[in-house]
């Protein structure tokens, strides 16, 4: 007896067959679009090297969400841009600082009809740029910055964030920020860890974005992972979910798939992915030299990142992957 040839092409036929068989379904409802607010700003700042991407004013960033709001988008994630900086990154937990306001803004614009999220690091408010406080001899000081994360998530959950997102990478630090969030009632303030945090070399697009240059042309790598280990961010995320991490996230995204997918296989709490500056910058040069098309790439990787496992994609796509898939 000879079998019937198999065929998968059948199903390829049409786009309705397509769509009948897509394993993977990329929705609105996956979308997390990160936003910049710049502290006394009159007009809204382009941020040349992310086309497409501003530094709000308080009122711009407001019509902005409200738009998001109305297109389905369920998450936005606040970075700040203070006026000025100093060694401890204090306008990261002023309670008048940008991103608190920013905040009470927001709530009042959007009320639940979107998450509110908030990065949780002091790199944007320090003079020598790193995400911690600094020891005499110009090391991260890794349980100092601790305490500081602790006052930044109290001053986030003061201003009404839903989500506090620490993407520092000190060790113990969703712990800490647990324990503050607890122990002065803000038990339903959610936690996204930055879990699997590289130190790549995709944030460079970031940093124009919230004017963050590193002391003396330093690095992250004594704190961001190493981009050759996978284990280690197992562990990384493990030990976040242990010590009361909501969601988790892997960060960057495409050339972290991997690491995405065994998380997945891994893991039970919600995964997130962060498709950064410079993944989305790549994309947008390319096309801007007419040398891919923007944005089927753009959907192309997206829901590259939600098949690897993701559940929700952080991504200045966001919009208008929102206003394409509707
Ligand atoms: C740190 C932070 C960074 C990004 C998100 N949070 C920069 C860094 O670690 O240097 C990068 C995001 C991107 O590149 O889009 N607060």
């Amino acid at each position: 007896m000879t079998f019937p040839q198999r065929r998968p092409r059948r199903l390829r036929r049409t786009p309705a067959l397509r769509r009948l068989v897509a394993e993977t379904r990329l929705g609105v409802d996956d979308l997390v679009a990160p936003l910049f607010v710049r502290e006394g700003l009159g007009d809204p700042v382009p941020v040349p090297s992310l086309p497409g991407v501003v530094q709000h004013t308080v009122a711009s960033l407001r019509k902005e969400a409200a738009e998001l709001a109305d297109l389905g988008v369920p998450a936005l994630i606040l970075f700040g841009v203070p006026e000025r900086k100093d060694a401890e990154g204090s306008g990261a937990s002023d309670p008048d600082g940008i991103v608190q306001v920013a905040l009470r803004e927001l709530r009042d614009e959007v009320g639940d009809r979107m998450v509110l999220m908030a990065d949780l690091c002091l790199d944007e408010y320090t003079d020598h740029g790193h995400c911690g406080l600094l020891t005499s001899d110009g090391r991260v000081d890794n349980d100092a910055t601790l305490e500081r994360y602790a006052e930044v998530a109290l001053a986030q959950a003061e201003a009404g964030v839903d989500v506090c997102a620490p993407s520092g990478m000190m060790d113990g630090q969703v712990f800490a920020i647990r324990e503050a969030l607890d122990d002065d009632g803000f038990e339903e303030v959610a936690i996204l860890a930055y879990s699997a945090k590289y130190a790549s070399a995709l944030y460079g697009p970031f940093r124009d974005a919230v004017d963050v240059e590193i002391a003396g042309g330093g690095d992250r790598k004594a704190y961001q992972q190493d981009w050759a280990n996978v284990r280690e961010s197992l562990m990384e995320l493990r030990s976040d979910v242990e010590e009361g991490a909501d969601m988790v996230m892997v960060k960057p995204a495409l050339t972290y798939l991997d690491v995405l997918a065994r998380a997945r296989a891994e893991l039970d709490v919600p995964l997130a992915a962060y498709h950064v500056s410079g993944e989305y910058a790549m994309v947008h040069a390319a096309a801007e030299r007419g040398w891919i098309d923007g944005d089927a790439v753009a959907l192309e990787q997206i829901t590259a990142v939600k098949r690897a496992g993701a559940d929700l994609v952080l991504t200045y796509f966001a919009r208008s992957l929102a206003e394409r898939l509707g």
